[in-house]
């Protein structure tokens, strides 16, 4: 299959190291479910590159991987990805709506960056190639690349939440928006509560008619799809039984000195709900004072989107309950939380994932969650719990092993702590085995098969 990925964010940042580019993943799971596929069986990324000084307009990474960047201005940047993206699109699509900034000059700056992109995918598309054109960035592409002669099958992603009517109604340009990914032959969701609520939406915003999931529009037949996107099963297994991410574990455990080891990781947004979940952990050492110095949790929270008001606040606000919890509960020699704002690569969070006796992956809205995937992925010896938000796209999936949580009742976050705790080992096992049938099964070649067929 000739393939060609179309997102904002791009696969590396590329850093050029005497002579060559030395490739750096990034860090969200778009990125992270497509990155391994195209490595291996190839194909062509267009994406908004942060291209650093005379790196040339496409970079090749292996002989059947290349990718093609679109170049934007700095006004490009701001009111279309700061702007429109993540500042409009992002938190309504997360029902965040005093957190929604309308503004006239983002949406021209988004239609002017969506016809950019249409632009080089044209430019790079021939005929018998499959386009994938990802995410709420890009909502006008699958149109304009009709509107350019591409005729083939035009596949679309939505990775995050699609809002109910009642949310996408605020928005001014939701015609357009709506109109933009009805261009598309297949549209893709994580689940069938989001095609509801993008079904609802060309109802009671375009007047379109559908039957089951498939929408009668200008003439056409549009299939909408209810797909998860799962891993790369294979590279996770394989990290785990790496020997460094083995040794890279087992030291830090007994460093860690504690009996019971619990993980996070997220991008330190306001949607992951970090600050409920340290409030959730600072109830369960009030209520549960015998685990004092016995439970200690990690913490990774990536640096994302640093230029936004709304991401600076989450991070001052993060800090500062972190702060609050290790003032109250931590003594010399026990530490309640290991918070650490960074990024770091896959064979490190593999050895996080393998030592920690739990997970807490609780974001108050996602679209799906990778990271909870990862979690359940790397327990090869078949134990560990995963505390799972009920909001997070992946609890369909993961419900029947999951010890399935409301994100913003602290109580019942302490409760889960508890319960993860004090589990048997045989249903800490049987849970697992059966998140891991799913998460192996339903993996990222499943999901092309799936939503691609
Ligand atoms: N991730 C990473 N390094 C970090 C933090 C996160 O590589 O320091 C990856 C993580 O492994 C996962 C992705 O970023 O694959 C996050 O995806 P998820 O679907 O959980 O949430 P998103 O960030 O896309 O909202
Ligand atoms: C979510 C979005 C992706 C995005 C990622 C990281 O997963 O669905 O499209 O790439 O967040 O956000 P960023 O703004 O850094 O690309």
């Amino acid at each position: 299959m000739n393939l060609i990925i179309v997102s904002n964010r791009e696969p590396y940042r590329a850093e050029r190291v005497r002579g060559t580019y030395k490739l750096e993943k990034t860090i969200g799971g778009l990125v992270s479910a497509f990155e391994p596929l195209l490595r291996e069986k190839g194909g062509k990324w267009i994406c908004w590159g942060r291209k650093r000084k005379g790196q040339p307009d496409q970079l090749k990474v292996n002989e059947k991987f290349s990718i093609h960047y679109v170049p934007l201005t700095s006004a490009d940047v701001s009111e279309y990805y700061y702007g429109f993206s993540n500042e409009t699109l992002w938190p309504l699509c997360h029902m965040f709506l005093t957190r929604t900034h309308f503004n006239d000059s983002y949406w021209k700056g988004y239609r002017r960056v969506n016809r950019k992109f249409a632009k080089v995918v044209v430019e790079n598309w021939e005929s018998g190639s499959k386009v994938l054109v990802n995410d709420y960035h890009l909502a006008l592409v699958p149109q304009l690349l009709r509107e350019h002669g591409v005729t083939d099958p035009i596949y679309f992603f939505w990775h995050i939440p699609f809002p109910p009517y009642f949310m996408m109604r605020f928005l001014p340009s939701r015609r357009e928006i709506l109109e933009g990914i009805l261009g598309a032959d297949v549209i893709g969701f994580h689940t069938q509560h989001y095609v509801d609520n993008f079904l609802s939406c060309v109802r009671e915003i375009l007047g379109a008619m559908y039957d089951d999931n498939i929408v009668f529009w200008n003439g056409r037949k549009i299939e909408v799809r209810a797909v998860p996107i799962g891993l790369d099963s294979e590279l996770w297994k394989s990290l785990s039984v790496n020997t460094r991410v083995i040794r890279y574990a087992s030291n830090l455990r007994k460093r860690l000195n504690v009996e019971f080891v619990g993980v996070g990781v997220d991008r330190l947004d306001y949607t992951k709900g970090l600050e409920e979940k340290f409030r959730g952990i600072g109830r369960f050492f009030e209520k549960y004072p015998s685990f004092r110095g016995k439970v200690s949790f990690i913490q990774i929270a990536a640096p994302t989107r640093t230029k936004l008001e709304d991401y600076v606040d989450i991070k001052r606000r993060t800090d500062e309950i972190v702060g609050m919890i290790e003032g109250r509960f931590g003594e010399p020699g026990w530490v309640p939380i290991y918070y650490y704002y960074k990024n770091y690569p896959d064979e490190r969070l593999a050895s996080l994932y393998r030592m920690a006796d739990f997970a807490l992956v609780t974001p108050l809205i996602d679209g799906l969650n990778l990271v909870s995937k990862e979690y359940v992925a790397t327990q090869v010896d078949g134990d560990g719990v995963l505390i799972l938000s009920e909001f997070a796209g992946a609890s369909i999936q993961l419900r029947d092993g999951a010890i399935i949580v409301n994100p913003f009742d602290e109580e019942e976050i302490a409760e889960a702590v508890y319960m993860a705790l004090k589990m048997k080992r045989r249903e800490r096992r049987e849970r697992m085995m059966q998140m891991r049938e799913v998460v192996l099964t339903e993996d990222i070649n499943w999901w092309i098969r799936e939503f691609m067929k």
